[in-house]
């Protein structure tokens, strides 16, 4: 009998304080009617000074273990898709298995926004293999915490928060497929060029103010619309379905324009392209987890639903996910 991975509990976390377009305006030269139609972003949440990444993955992984009913002791491994880890090392992953009192293997995952894929792909290939029975698979990043507050072109973008889903071991498919991919040579369009080994930071470095996000937002804005649409085709062949069995498209938040050009290309109404960017922005590896909680807890999935999982980020790096919904249905939001 062929074993699947599947998704048997999920939880997500958003910090306290909330930025709204509003206050953007009074920090750079921008406006709200800039952002909103640009974007779809209206408001973004920022982690609280003292509260890291791996703060943000707990109250997503208790959230998320809670609604499994997993005990922790049952957890063979964790990773986190991150690409704001508290520290070079330890791992954001190791401090959340301590903070959660956990006692399995626990690592990070580096694909920037892809990262949650990354990471369900490395966890759902330990359990379809037998390596392990029930993984916790988190997407956590404080990335305004790398966000130039002075840069009009990338401050309005991105928020901090958390998702994460239990995995387990299954008779029934779960995670159909995945499709990843990655292309270096695209490295400059996304990056922060200062604090790595390549170029760690110094007074000049932090005077240029090279220790933050750099972005060419229109190449992104391209790469993203090109590869997605095929990654989510490539997903869908390789576990035998075609868009049309599609229920839904999550795709990391980055930009409603992006996300809207993706449904066009894949003959999709936009109904069915989930969205939640208007209140999280762009919340890198977290978005995807993020806006699936969402999308389940206000009573909009049911068992047996297909989803395509859809991420794309700085690398530049890709992936697709066709995941079969097996958790019960939920009653919709009042
Ligand atoms: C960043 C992004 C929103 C910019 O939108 P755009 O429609 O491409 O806008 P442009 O970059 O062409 O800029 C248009 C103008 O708006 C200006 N502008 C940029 N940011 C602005 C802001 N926050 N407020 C007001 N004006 C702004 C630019 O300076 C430019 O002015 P100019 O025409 O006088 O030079 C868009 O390119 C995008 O979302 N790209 C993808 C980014 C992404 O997803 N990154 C993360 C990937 S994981």
């Amino acid at each position: 009998m062929t074993r699947h991975a599947a998704i048997v509990g999920i939880g997500s976390y958003l910090p306290e304080r909330v930025l709204t377009n509003a206050d953007l305006e009074q920090m750079v030269d921008t406006s709200d009617e800039w952002i909103v139609t640009r974007t779809g972003i209206r408001e973004r949440r920022i982690a609280a000074a003292g509260q890291a990444t791996s703060d943000l993955a707990v109250e997503a992984a208790r959230r998320a273990l809670e609604s499994s009913g997993v005990d922790g002791s049952a957890i063979d491994m964790l990773v986190i898709g991150t690409s704001s880890p508290d520290y070079i090392f330890p791992s954001s992953a190791a401090l959340a298995q301590a903070k959660l009192g956990l006692a399995c293997p626990a690592f990070d995952v580096m694909a920037a926004c892809t990262g949650f894929i990354y990471a369900l792909h490395a966890a759902a290939a330990a359990i379809e293999s037998g390596r392990a029975e029930r993984a916790l698979v988190i997407g956590a990043d404080a990335l305004t915490r790398h966000v130039d507050f002075e840069d009009r072109s990338t401050c309005v973008l991105f928020g901090d928060g958390a998702g994460a889903v239990v995995l387990a071991a299954s008779e029934e498919p779960g995670v159909e497929s995945i499709v990843l991919g990655a292309d270096g040579t695209g490295a400059e369009m996304l990056q922060i060029p200062a604090g790595g080994s390549a170029a760690p930071a110094t007074p000049e470095l932090l005077a240029e103010r090279q220790q933050y996000i750099r972005m060419n937002g229109n190449e992104v804005f391209k790469f993203a619309v090109r590869v997605i649409p095929t990654a989510t085709r490539e997903a869908l062949a390789a576990s035998g379905h075609t868009v049309n069995d599609l229920e839904w498209v999550v795709p990391h938040q980055a930009n409603q324009r992006i996300m809207a050009t993706i449904a066009q290309r894949l003959h999709m109404p936009e109904e069915r392209v989930f969205s939640n960017i208007e209140t999280t922005g762009n919340t890198s590896a977290a978005s995807i987890p993020l806006a699936l909680d969402d999308l389940y807890t206000g009573g909009r999935l049911e068992p047996g639903n297909l989803l395509a999982l859809v991420g794309f980020g700085a690398g530049l790096t890709w992936g697709a996910a066709i995941v079969r919904w097996t958790l019960p249905a939920l009653p919709g939001r009042a």
